[in-house]
């Protein structure tokens, strides 16, 4: 197998095979993380990571892995750049994506969320760019998927769960809060958990639906996979039997109005929903089930401080195994290996 050059921008672009060689290397870095065989693989590499919004976790794991693996990742943000938009001119992605590619072994972009006028927009860019670059172009979140996320959560869930999610009930449950967050972690991790073949329950309040293209495609991973995908509104009857419970805020399909995102409307409207947070009565309905967010953790309102810090959290083990899965997606698409 070789993936050497190949884009990430969803998880569901790449065979199970491909997702199988990230997550089993991720592991062996991990395990091995200043000894492994490929820690110089980037010798004298640069990789570009392309920042539109702010990021805690994706910016630092980046960076660290890139220095691990004997390169750098160098930070970019669009304001330093003079780039065409929608409203502005300047330099075509056509221009700049072929330029990058003269100097960096690969791109990360991260656009969503304030940043974009409706809901796509992140993914036209991302594989606009992918269209143009000579090398890998990498989600580091977009509007619709965050793949590092995606295969981050499955590493985290394999260390508890075995390797074997078939018969594991995942629910995906909707939390309020005021961050306005976008559909990507939660898009990501429905799209890789169905096709692994875990039992996936999505639960949310009406009004709050995701993009039907990737419900539709849940729908038949789980019947590839011989697994089950299902929604409902009942959060009570979501809980029970669950083995994994990951909360998440995300914003309405109405929260681009306009050409921008209605921040403070959404934010209001989602604040009213105050039971629907994960917290000790919801997950005593569990099967003791694990707790997992991509974190930023919006405590109070997603989840109580009090599961996020809990014993069946697995949150921070999550947080970490970015830096592995990021590691091992930049030595097999960029490495000299
Ligand atoms: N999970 C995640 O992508 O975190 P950051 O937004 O902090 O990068």
């Amino acid at each position: 197998m070789n993936l050497h050059g190949k884009d990430l921008i969803c998880t569901q672009d790449w065979e199970i095979e491909e997702l199988e060689a990230v997550l089993s290397l991720a592991e062996e870095m991990k395990a091995h993380r200043y000894d492994h065989l490929y820690n110089n693989c980037l010798n004298r590499k640069t990789f570009f990571m392309f920042f539109y919004n702010p990021s805690v976790r994706t910016r630092q794991s980046f960076e660290c892995a890139a220095t691990e693996l004997g390169g750098h990742a160098q930070f970019l943000e669009p304001k330093a750049m003079r780039l065409k938009t929608a409203t502005t001119p300047g330099e075509t992605v056509e221009d700049a994506a072929q330029v990058m590619s003269r100097y960096a072994c690969g791109i990360g972009i991260r656009i969503l969320e304030d940043k974009i006028s409706a809901y796509g927009e992140g993914e036209a860019l991302l594989r606009e760019y992918a269209k143009w670059a000579s090398v890998p172009i990498i989600s580091m979140a977009h509007d619709k998927y965050h793949p590092c996320q995606g295969l981050a959560d499955v590493m985290g869930l394999r260390a508890h769960l075995g390797r074997d999610f078939r018969g594991k009930r995942l629910l995906q449950v909707w939390g309020h809060g005021a961050l306005v967050r976008s559909w990507c972690s939660v898009q990501e991790s429905l799209l890789i958990n169905t096709r692994l073949g875990m039992d996936v329950t999505l639960s949310y309040p009406v009004g709050y639906d995701l993009d039907p293209g990737v419900i539709a495609a849940c729908e038949e991973n789980a019947r590839r996979a011989r697994g089950r995908f299902e929604i409902t509104h009942d959060q009570k009857k979501a809980y029970k039997g669950a083995d994994v419970v990951y909360s998440r805020n995300w914003m309405s399909p109405q929260a681009y109005r306009e050409g921008q995102l209605d921040k403070k409307g959404e934010s209001e409207r989602a604040m009213g929903y105050r039971d629907w947070i994960c917290d000790r009565e919801k997950m005593a309905l569990t099967n003791d089930a694990l707790f997992i967010h991509p974190m930023p953790v919006d405590r109070g309102h997603e989840v109580t401080a009090e599961i996020a810090s809990g014993p069946r959290s697995i949150i921070y083990e999550v947080a970490e195994n970015r830096l592995h899965i990021q590691k091992a997606i930049l030595a097999l698409t960029m490495g000299e290996i």
